[in-house]
């Protein structure tokens, strides 16, 4: 029997449990580094020859948040959408979807390989929800014409808790674990002096007690940096919700959220990110039902709660379960949808959404001064959700993405 293994059959942990000796073993930060710092060099240089191209890409239908417009033409000048045509190079679009480019608002990329798959399958922006070294997440960012990161701090967490002991694997140090509240001021200065995208905690049991998740939340409101909170059991989604984080990821697989859960959530404009992709591959490897999860997400959107689409895709050795990137946002759609929502809302999940819930106003929508972030679709995925693996083409701030295409 593996560590987590055992923590799980003794029901300390319910969801997110880790292998803190794996997780080290499959960590080796520095080579890791260097191989992403080269092939962004790399990606570069070869970037270069094809920039500052205007593009008009003719005959497709637009989704434009609700539904699929009638056949137009969407022009890219450079990385922005626009409304002149005059010089563009021509592309036939072949009636078409155009979607925004697809946004996972929970995942753990770690290399530059990772990032080829989110983008090849429409991924083009993606939220690391764990940033242990400020150097690594960084060596992920600015890779052109690949998927977007942005990025978490290190989710706060306390001594001795599972997330604890996974922040001590990652950095062989105590140093970043909270034993109460008097330490979340210079946790915080010190986690938003690099300038991560999102301040995360782990609600968890045993764990953060209920005055430091308050702090830290507070915290972030004060900076005006959104929050997130882990929260993969019942007791910790209570404290994660009364503690007023702005999003709260993954859903309890012990016992469905519950009309005090949702009304609270209502009331202080939360919003979830399911997770149900990671929460359906930790019920089949731990044969334990995925039906809770899913009546939550059904009962999240059934209260008018906002859903972000996410996967918790990671390839981390020592993790719970491994989900592939990329593909795993399709699946988060369809398991979206087989949970009550609509297409269309399931769409706004992975786009519209996460770009304003996070404040990237830039993005999530096609329309003239946005992001061209964009990705073809062949069907029409309003229909039928499960059109958003027929992806023709990609472009990522107005860059063609040239590798073969994922379904
Ligand atoms: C964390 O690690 C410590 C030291 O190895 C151990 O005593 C503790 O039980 C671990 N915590 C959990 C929740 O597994
Ligand atoms: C971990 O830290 C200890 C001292 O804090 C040091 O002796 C040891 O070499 C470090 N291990 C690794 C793998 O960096
Ligand atoms: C918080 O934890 C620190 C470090 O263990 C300790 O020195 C301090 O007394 C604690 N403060 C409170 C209010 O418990
Ligand atoms: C944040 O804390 C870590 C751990 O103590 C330390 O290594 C790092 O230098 C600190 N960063 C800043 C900017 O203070
Ligand atoms: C998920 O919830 C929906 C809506 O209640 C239901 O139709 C579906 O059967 C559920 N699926 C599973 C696997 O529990
Ligand atoms: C990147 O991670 C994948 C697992 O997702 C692994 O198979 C691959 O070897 C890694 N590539 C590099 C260059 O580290
Ligand atoms: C939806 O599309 C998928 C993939 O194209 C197909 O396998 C499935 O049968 C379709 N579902 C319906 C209800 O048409």
């Amino acid at each position: 029997m593996t560590i987590f293994e055992a923590l799980f059959f003794a029901k300390i942990v319910a969801g997110c449990a880790i292998d803190p000796v794996e997780y080290a073993r499959g960590n080796h930060l520095e080579p890791t580094i260097s191989a992403n710092i080269r092939a962004r060099h790399e990606r570069r240089a070869s970037i270069e020859l094809r920039s500052s191209q205007k593009i008009a890409i003719d005959n497709v239908r637009v989704f434009d948040g609700y539904s699929v417009c009638e056949p137009t033409t969407v022009v890219i000048d450079g990385d922005t959408i626009v409304t002149d045509p005059a010089g563009a190079r021509h592309v036939d679009g072949n009636g078409g979807v155009l979607l925004p480019g697809l946004i996972d608002s929970h995942c753990h990329p770690r290399n530059a390989t990772e990032l080829q798959e989110l983008t090849r399958y429409g991924v083009t922006t993606a939220f690391s929800m764990a940033c242990f070294e400020p150097a690594m997440c960084e060596s992920l960012q600015d890779h052109p014409g690949l998927v977007d990161i942005k990025t978490s701090t290190t989710p706060a967490s306390a001594p001795g808790s599972v997330h604890g002991n996974l922040t001590i694997a990652a950095t062989n140090s105590t140093a970043l674990l909270l034993f109460n509240s008097s330490q979340v001021p210079s946790w915080i200065a010190n986690q938003t002096s690099w300038g991560p995208n999102v301040i995360k905690a782990i609600a968890e049991s045993p764990g953060l007690d209920e005055s430091t998740l308050k702090a830290i939340a507070t915290a972030a409101h004060d900076d005006r940096t959104q929050s997130v909170c882990h929260a993969a059991d019942y007791k910790s989604y209570n404290q994660a919700v009364s503690a007023n984080f702005d999003q709260v990821h993954h859903t309890p697989l012990d016992k469905p959220v519950d009309q005090d859960l949702l009304d609270r959530m209502f009331a202080q404009l939360q919003v979830s990110a399911p997770t149900l992709t990671m929460m359906q591959a930790i019920a089949e490897k731990l044969q334990e039902s995925f039906a809770v999860a899913n009546a939550s997400a059904n009962a999240l959107h059934a209260a008018k709660i906002p859903i972000l689409a996410g996967t918790d895709s990671n390839q981390i050795p020592g993790f719970i379960a491994n989900v592939p990137f990329g593909s795993s946002l399709h699946l988060e759609l369809e398991l979206l949808v087989a949970a009550g929502l609509d297409p269309v809302e399931a769409l706004r999940a992975a786009t519209a959404n996460p770009a304003w819930r996070f404040g990237f106003y830039d993005r999530g929508v096609i329309a003239p001064g946005k992001r061209a972030d964009l990705i073809l679709i062949s069907g029409d995925p309003t229909k039928n959700i499960s059109k958003t693996r027929n992806i023709e083409r990609i472009w990522v701030a107005g860059i063609e993405y040239e590798g073969p295409l994922g379904t």
